[in-house]
């Protein structure tokens, strides 16, 4: 097994203004690891987490490629890049990361150049005015059927991913994933699902998209 990132240099003060590695965070690096040999493949250059929070999924992206690639992590809470940046450098990692919504003040430069996208959003189903712009409740609510923060980003997709590239997201089952396998397939992408566990009240999978092959 590719070893967890350390995170012991994070504090109870920490996780008060930042997402504390739980379930989904574990389920993401688990099918991760299971997607290796993919990735390796795949060799990505340039790697996007949005909504990186504690930083343990980049981190842990960045150890299990076999070559070096670059890493740009966003959040819209500041506390969580500030973190992200420490677990990077605690694990011998680099990561960039920077403070904006999803990754909008990132485009159009970072248009069709990234290899791997992921997302663990916040995904629990709320009323839509729990929609946080930062702070901590941002980790979680996800406005009506926990997707109004995931929703925003699918347009986006397809304009970040270079020809080749991947985006990894994570759900729970009421996202209802058949709704956004037909989101994508309108875009001109496939849908897999990677991983999936229950964790208490939530059924969470980690979905993959990708362009779909050029049959003509
Ligand atoms: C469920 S937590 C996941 C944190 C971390 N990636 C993990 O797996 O442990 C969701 C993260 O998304 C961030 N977030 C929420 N809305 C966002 C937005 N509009 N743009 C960027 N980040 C956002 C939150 O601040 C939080 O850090």
């Amino acid at each position: 097994m590719h070893p967890t990132p350390d995170i012991s240099h994070l504090t109870s003060a920490d996780y008060e203004d930042v997402y504390e590695p739980a379930e989904d965070s574990f389920l993401f690096l688990d099918a991760l690891e299971q997607e290796k040999d993919k990735l390796h493949a795949l060799r990505p250059s340039v790697c996007l987490e949005i909504g990186s929070g504690s930083g343990v999924v980049s981190t842990f992206l960045s150890s299990l490629l076999s070559h070096p690639a670059f890493f740009i992590c966003t959040d819209i809470n500041p506390r969580a890049n500030a973190v992200t940046k420490l677990t990077a450098k605690k694990n011998g990692m680099d990561v960039e990361a920077l403070t904006t919504d999803l990754c909008l003040g990132l485009l159009p430069r970072l248009q069709g150049q990234v290899d791997v996208v992921l997302f663990n959003p916040p995904y629990v189903v709320t009323p839509s005015h729990e929609v946080a712009q930062g702070g901590i409740e941002a980790s979680w609510a996800g406005g009506e059927r926990g997707r109004e923060v995931m929703d925003r980003l699918f347009p986006i997709i397809p304009e970040l991913l270079s020809p080749k590239g991947v985006f990894y997201l994570i759900i729970i089952k009421e996202n209802d994933s058949d709704d956004i396998s037909r989101i994508f397939a309108d875009f001109g992408f496939s849908m897999e699902s990677v991983l999936s566990r229950r964790s208490g009240p939530e059924f969470l999978s980690v979905l993959k998209f990708f362009r779909n092959k050029d049959v003509s």
